[in-house]
């Protein structure tokens, strides 16, 4: 990948370890640049452990053992550690979970984030169950995109899915969102075989109608139990195959599709009623796209992963307690980008126990 030329690259030089030669970090002061010389512009904000769903993909039926309150981040410490990413390159912003709808001021954590100069892009990831009422607010506040999650339109399919999910409040929810115009919205839902494999269509059918982008999701094996396995994975193959039965689709080269992460987009016309869809299809498993990751993301407790496959080591928070000064901050932040590793190693045989309600998604 190329450095724009804003950069003033340093030559790389290289550092001798137990005789090894390894890289050394680009320390640019307005760019965080990893070992593998991708730049990282794209900042995913967990605001909060908790969740008012059980996702089985997500979390164990029982749900998971949450942190105290005092060891969240308050908004003071997002916004500033925020502000610190945006110095060094960061221009787009998400905000997610857990659920972070059930983050208590949610509203004004968008609006203080919204008036940071250089945060072009703010987004969030929603489950929607409490959207209906937020959506106004939200879109008034300053978040420009949504992404919300559904895994199907059967009502019974989704309250077993979602474990005690309800799947009217989300529908309402993202009829509040389309009418009070953001930017753009898109579906989110994770393909289950056995699950919502029959749910597909209807989804495609329902974002077709209601002109929202669809992205299906290979499942990944991150914070599951027995509910990971052959029997519940589907690769993204088979999903698209589904998909195009019904829908004549072609790679959407256009650009026009706001987010510029890791979903594949096509776009065509129902194959016997014309209807327009556009799907993207996200698939870490099997079609890994490591190589093009440009994100870091910040845990609800101030932790830096600098790759959803790192448990990640740096405490931000730790350091902002103890006083460290803006340029401690910057310096711990350029070296944590070696722990960026080339790409996650995920594999469909080897689950994680961690939660993805604990990363963020
Ligand atoms: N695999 C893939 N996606 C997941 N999500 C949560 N858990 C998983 C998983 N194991 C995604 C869902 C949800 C978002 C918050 O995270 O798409 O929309
Ligand atoms: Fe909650 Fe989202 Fe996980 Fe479902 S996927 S349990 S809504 S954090």
């Amino acid at each position: 990948m190329s450095l724009p030329s804003r950069c003033a690259e340093r030559p790389a030089s290289s550092l001798a370890i137990g005789g090894a030669v390894r890289p050394e970090i680009l320390r640019n002061p307005f760019q965080l640049v990893d070992l593998q010389r991708r730049q990282v512009e794209y900042l995913r904000l967990s605001v909060t452990d908790r969740c008012n769903y059980r996702c089985s993909y997500c979390m164990p039926a029982e749900g998971v053992d949450v942190v105290p309150r005092a060891d969240l981040l308050d908004f003071d410490e997002m916004v500033t550690l925020t502000r610190l990413f945006v110095q060094l390159g960061v221009r787009r912003v998400r905000l997610t979970g857990g659920e972070p709808l059930v983050r208590r001021g949610i509203v004004d954590l968008v609006r203080q984030l919204a008036a940071i100069p250089g945060v072009d892009d703010l987004a969030m990831t929603t489950n929607g169950h409490l959207l209906a009422n937020l959506a106004e607010p939200l879109r008034e506040a300053g978040l420009q995109r949504l992404n919300i999650s559904i895994d199907t339109l059967d009502p019974r399919k989704f309250a077993e899915v979602s474990r005690g999910g309800a799947l009217q409040p989300v529908l309402d929810g993202i009829a509040a969102a389309q009418r009070v115009g953001f930017a753009s919205i898109k579906l989110n839902a994770v393909t289950l075989k056995g699950l919502n494999d029959d749910a597909l269509l209807p989804l495609c059918d329902f974002a077709a109608r209601e002109n929202l982008v669809l992205r299906l999701i290979e499942y990944m094996p991150i914070g599951v139990d027995a509910f990971w396995g052959p029997e519940t994975w589907l690769p993204v193959a088979e999903t698209r195959a589904q998909v195009m039965a019904a829908y004549a689709l072609e790679p959407d080269e256009s650009g026009e599709i706001p987010g510029g992460g890791p979903a594949r987009y096509w776009r065509g016309r129902h194959r016997q009623t014309g209807q327009e869809l556009r799907v993207g299809f996200i698939s870490a498993v099997s079609e890994k796209f490591c190589e093009a990751c440009n994100r870091v993301r910040l845990s609800p407790t101030g932790t830096l992963r600098e790759c959803l496959s790192a448990r990640g080591s740096l405490s931000l928070r730790d350091l902002l307690r103890s006083g460290a000064t803006e340029a401690a901050l910057t310096e711990a932040i350029h070296d944590a980008m070696a722990g960026k590793v080339e790409g996650h190693n995920y594999d469909a045989a080897v689950p994680t126990l961690e939660s993805m309600s604990a990363i963020g998604g």
